[in-house]
């Protein structure tokens, strides 16, 4: 191949044509020779990794603290996690090149889930945008600020699909659809690792697995599901996210059906290693090795060490069990040496692919760090995401606003709040960096006489600030009311049992629809809420998430209609706390409800419908749906068909419409559900513009888990039903021969 091929080759590879991660035995030698000079001590070491420090200060430090550099010399620490900043990293990567007795680098990991210092809106918010490559995009921006602070490596994307939101981390995923959560999954892995340069991190996909699926929406909880279950909804997203390349992988804290993930041998090799090849590493979470003696399931922590070895877990994340019993174990012959080597091999390969071995301080740019933290390029960045992770729910007209007005009043404890919009897991994000609502409503409307009214905190019962918003509304053309949750009701260890909104807000929001003056209510929040009340309250419903530090410059832009909405949800929104788990993928049963049969699946206080369906979201304009029309009625499994929907745009705005196909399998070997997503495209139409959206469907579409265990498609009826959100659709029928 001559050179001029070879560099348009280089070139595309550069320009960010996001090279999937491929493994190949190039390092396998050397892996190798590094292995047979290590002591088992070394061999422990390699696969221990420690905090640095426990908090994270305002500013990295360059020193190195405590005992960390003499454990590091004498091969105790393979990885960091929350070392962050070109001095800090390289000090300490010095010591582990210059004192150590093999020069094996570090590998610095982070949770990078949403920014490190730029702040990005939550994931959740994120996947709104139904737009896999706003999602890379985000990501390899997060990637290139952090790549610059010295971090190597990012505990993110969380792809545990969730159905329950009184469950905290559902803010950090992608949401309750395995297709969506796949699609999103394989796209953040993208995005982070593109070309593994020095503006790219490894990614670790976590947690594996199944951890959204706690009883109880509560954190941390027992997980009880078939392996049918297990397989067609909570496992996909991980196999797209190592299909798209994934380094490392990160176990959960959870049990399913009586193992902890953590010592789970059917998770971390039988299916991780043996079905799927992956050739990375796993690291525990959070001691979670350890916690296998809480789960009764170790006896202690050299138990815990032994089980978690063996079962194929690489490295321990702060349960110290590998350096405190891995040497023991294989001497007592309880522990087979091989495996501890398979576990060093792996660790070392992906220090190998990241090119730590190569160059490592290639993170380690004081320049870099200066030049790309909070840049201009990165405030940018999280603007165009925040923009289009936004969803219209409700607009009766008020929306988009007007070009000016005299008097706005703006109320409510999310309007003006600094650190709400960051939401949780906001790391190194400064609060000072927000721009408020009411700051973006003040800047956009620099004529309008604006009032700014708290009103109430988030949680506190009071109604004594009620009088004074009210006023404020009685006084105005327009109200906005940005409500919501704190940004630490959601993320780790932050579960609600009611998904209502807090406090007295949904009281304010009625008393301010009172006053019959136009009323916004823009919603902050990392979870599906029940608004029954806000949706009869108001005459527009914006929900925003926690959108970052762009947060009222992307929420103003909406408003005004700068940006036409075109995200749509990701999750259900119940109409109570009631219906949880309420999906849109659900099975049908024997007595599917009917209003008007007692004697169906339903509730005698409510119907089980939700407010907003999976996929809704509305637009400034409007989305006219033709008939939807096969290639074929019937096909063969070698056959491929092809789905035909004309769609129009039948406003007077240019808008984006989010066309969604779901299939249903009306007859199986075992029960399928009423509606499973299987495509889905953005198309963006002028005012009157129509186009014909084509989707194709081929065979691999229709498999499942069958009641063999075997993932197959079943000849039979299936369903298309296409539309704008998971409810409103048009259907036709095919028949797979
Ligand atoms: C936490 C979280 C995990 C995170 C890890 C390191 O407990 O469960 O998502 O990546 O610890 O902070």
């Amino acid at each position: 191949m001559n050179n001029k091929i070879v560099l348009i080759i280089l070139l595309l590879a550069a320009a960010g044509m996001q090279a999937q991660y491929k493994y190949d035995n190039r390092y396998e030698s050397k892996i190798d020779s590094i292995i047979k000079l290590m002591t088992l001590e070394e061999k422990a070491g390699q696969l221990n990794q420690l905090a640095y420090g426990w908090g994270w200060g305002p500013t990295v430090k360059s020193e190195v603290k405590g005992d960390y550099a003499k454990m590091v010399a004498e091969g105790k620490i393979g990885s960091f996690l929350n070392a962050v900043g070109a001095d800090l990293t390289r000090d300490l990567q010095k010591v582990a090149m210059e004192k150590s007795r093999l020069h094996i680098p570090l590998i610095f990991g982070f949770d990078v889930i949403h920014g490190f210092k730029t702040t990005f809106p939550v994931p959740l918010a994120e996947v709104a945008s139904w737009d896999p490559a706003i999602v890379e995009y985000s990501a390899k921006m997060q990637a290139k600020e952090a790549a610059a602070t010295g971090i190597h490596w990012t505990f993110a994307p969380m792809v545990d699909i969730a159905r329950d939101s009184r469950w905290g981390r559902i803010v950090e995923g992608a949401g309750e659809d395995t297709y969506l959560g796949s699609i999103m999954a394989a796209a953040r892995v993208k995005g982070f690792q593109g070309t593994l340069g020095n503006e790219n991190i490894a990614a670790c996909v976590k947690h594996f697995a199944a951890y959204g699926a706690a009883e109880g929406g509560r954190d941390y909880n027992t997980v009880d599901i078939s392996e049918r279950v297990l397989r067609e909804t909570y496992l996909p997203p991980f196999k797209a996210a190592l299909d798209a390349g994934a380094l490392t992988f990160m176990c959960s804290f959870n049990e399913i059906a009586g193992v902890p993930s953590s010592g789970s041998k059917f998770l971390l090799s039988d299916v991780l290693r043996n079905e799927w090849q992956f050739k990375g590493f796993v690291v525990s979470d959070w001691n979670s090795p350890g916690e296998m003696i809480n789960h009764g399931f170790a006896a202690d922590l050299k138990d815990a060490a032994r089980i978690s070895i063996t079962a194929g877990l690489d490295m321990d994340m702060e349960s110290r069990a590998y350096t405190a019993y891995l040497k023991e174990l294989v001497e007592k012959k309880q522990v087979p040496v091989a495996d501890v080597d398979e576990s060093v091999r792996r660790v070392l390969r992906v220090k190998f692919i990241l090119g730590l071995f190569d160059d490592p301080y290639k993170y380690c740019s004081k320049e870099r760090e200066q030049n790309f933290v909070m840049s201009k390029e990165m405030q940018d960045a999280a603007l165009k995401v925040a923009e289009q992770s936004i969803v219209l729910l409700k607009n009766n007209g008020v929306l988009p606003l007007k070009d000016a007005y005299k008097k706005i009043a703006v109320v409510g404890p999310c309007a003006n709040a600094k650190k709400i919009p960051l939401g949780s897991w906001e790391q190194y994000g400064d609060s000072n960096d927000v721009v408020t609502v009411l700051e973006g409503i003040k800047k956009t409307y620099p004529k309008a006489d604006v009032t700014f009214v708290q009103a109430v905190t988030i949680t506190d019962t009071t109604k004594a600030g009620f009088d004074e918003a009210v006023q404020a509304a009685k006084d105005a053309e327009l109200v906005i009311a940005v409500v919501g949750e704190d940004g630490h009701m959601s993320g780790e260890a932050s579960c609600r049992a009611s998904i209502d909104l807090p406090g007295v807000q949904n009281e304010l929001v009625e008393a301010l629809q009172k006053t019959g003056k136009p009323l916004v209510v823009v919603l902050m929040n990392g979870r599906a809420l029940a608004l029954g009340a806000i949706d009869k309250n108001a005459d527009a419903v914006v929900e925003a998430w926690f959108p970052g530090i762009t947060c009222g410059t992307a929420i103003t832009n909406v408003l005004t209609g700068k940006i036409n909405p075109s995200a749509r949800l990701p999750i259900t929104f119940p109409k109570v706390t009631g219906q949880i788990p309420s999906h849109y993928n659900h099975k049908n049963t024997g007595r599917p409800n009917d209003p008007n049969n007692h004697y169906t699946s339903g509730y005698l206080d409510t119907d089980i419908n939700p407010l907003y369906p999976f996929g809704y979201g509305l637009s400034y304009t409007a989305f006219k749906y033709g008939t939807v029309k096969l290639s074929k009625q019937s096909i063969k499994a070698t056959d491929k068909i092809t789905v035909t929907v004309p769609v129009s745009n039948t406003g007077k705005l240019e808008g984006t419409e989010t066309v969604q196909l779901y299939l249903r399998d009306m007859v199986g070997s075992v029960t399928r559900p009423v509606k499973e997503l299987k495509r889905f495209v953005k198309v963006n139409l002028k005012p009157g513009e129509s186009k014909d959206v084509q989707f194709t469907i081929n065979e691999e579409d229709l498999k499942f888990w069958d009641i063999n265990m075997h993932f197959s498609s079943e000849p039979g009826e299936f369903r298309v039903m296409v539309g704008g959100n998971s409810r409103d659709v048009q259907q036709e029928t095919f028949t797979l021969e």
